[in-house]
């Protein structure tokens, strides 16, 4: 059996004002009516195309744990263990907590690690892209799943291959993992012709991740160990210690032991997927018109063009006229108007918020 691990602690601060601080992306933005975590729990459930989950291992932080359990109840998805956050310490250390989590119940434990944040338009492909990856494990590989690149994007890590990408979508091993690059090693990396968008998903045997981040994390390993030794049980979650996890440094997965990393494998995924970090990648999801344009209900675009229109309320009607390039989302008590090209620094707009106070 395979362990989903449902990472849902960030704070999806690029959509803002339909992500806010008590209600992030993954809970607010729906997708036919399921919230984006729901969406990713339902598709990691029962058994399909040779894998077969158990009940998901879910961490987050202590603001949104009944969220989690309201919207796994009404998703119709018993949850596993929950583990809560005293604070947000990025993924390194959430991820680690799992996997020692998991190992002590198994050690066997096979986990598969799942942002909260993702659109994936064709589960059953997907299924079949994991269960292509668990041979690998048995060689001790930590598996990634490789997105076909689009553009020289930077919000993303990217896989370089040793070899070609295999027809039969079996894995293959990695020469290096790029977190992030900055825009000219991105369009060098596009170039260059051998290299996948990381997905964000890793499919692995806890002990083989725990037995990296205690080879490349030991500092980290002796945190989260004592977090979770002293850590408490509170009405069906798991609460990690706070002292031991706020004194953890706040680092993701990707940089603190994918980069680091010399046994890792990919498994490429083309059947779509899409990462809903910012308004751009929704725009781009929502499939726009023939003048670009994607309008949401309550939202109308009247000669404009490449605009996405949000309404996130049947009491507000937004029209935007002879616009272009444009981002506008409105909710009852606060409205973005943006142009498309600063997607990504609408995350600014949220600092600028929280320094007035
Ligand atoms: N529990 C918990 N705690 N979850 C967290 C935390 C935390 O402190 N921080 C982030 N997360 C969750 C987010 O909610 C999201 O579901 C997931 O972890 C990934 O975090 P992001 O912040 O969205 O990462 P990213 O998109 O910048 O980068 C990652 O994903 C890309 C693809 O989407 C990396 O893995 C990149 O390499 C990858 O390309
Ligand atoms: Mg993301």
């Amino acid at each position: 059996q395979i362990t989903p691990v449902l990472l849902c602690g960030g704070s999806g601060t690029r959509l803002w004002p339909l992500s806010r601080k008590s209600y992030p992306k993954q809970f607010a933005l729906e997708i036919d009516s399921r919230s984006l975590f729901q969406a990713t729990a339902l598709r990691l459930t029962g058994r399909a195309e040779g894998c077969d989950f158990a009940a998901p291992l879910v961490v987050t932080g202590s603001d949104f744990r009944f969220i989690v359990t309201e919207q796994l109840a009404s998703a119709g998805v018993d949850p596993g263990p929950i583990l809560i956050e005293p604070s947000a310490r990025n993924t390194a250390p959430a991820v680690l907590a799992a996997a020692l989590h998991l190992l002590a119940a198994d050690p066997g434990a096979i986990a598969l690690v799942a942002p909260s944040d993702h659109a994936v338009p064709d589960p059953a492909a997907f299924h079949a892209a994991i269960a292509r990856g668990l041979p690998a494990l048995e060689e001790g590989r930590i598996v990634t799943f490789g997105i076909t690149p689009e553009r020289p994007e930077t919000g993303y890590g990217w896989l370089e291959l040793v070899g070609p990408v295999s027809a039969d979508g079996t894995p293959v091993a990695l020469s290096r993992f790029v977190e992030k690059p900055d825009s000219a090693q991105a369009g060098t990396m596009m170039a260059a012709g051998n290299f996948l968008w990381n997905a964000g998903i890793f499919l692995f045997r806890a002990a083989d991740l725990v037995a990296a981040y205690r080879r490349l994390q030991p500092a980290m390993v002796a945190g989260v160990e004592a977090a979770l030794a002293t850590g408490r049980p509170d009405l069906g979650f798991l609460r990690l210690a706070e002292g031991p996890w706020t004194a953890l440094e706040d680092i993701s997965i990707d940089y603190a032991v994918m980069e680091k990393s010399d046994n890792l494998s990919v498994v490429p995924y083309d059947a779509g997927w899409s990462d809903l970090g910012g308004w751009d990648a929704v725009w781009r999801a929502g499939g726009p018109d023939a003048a670009g344009n994607v309008t949401s209900a309550h939202a109308t675009a009247i000669d404009c063009r490449d605009t996405l229109l949000r309404s996130e309320s049947p009491a507000v009607e937004l029209v935007g006229i002879g616009l272009e390039g444009l981002i506008a989302v409105a909710m009852p008590d606060a409205v973005l108007v943006a142009a498309a090209d600063r997607a990504q620094d609408v995350k600014q707009a949220v600092s600028a918020l929280k320094a007035r106070g």
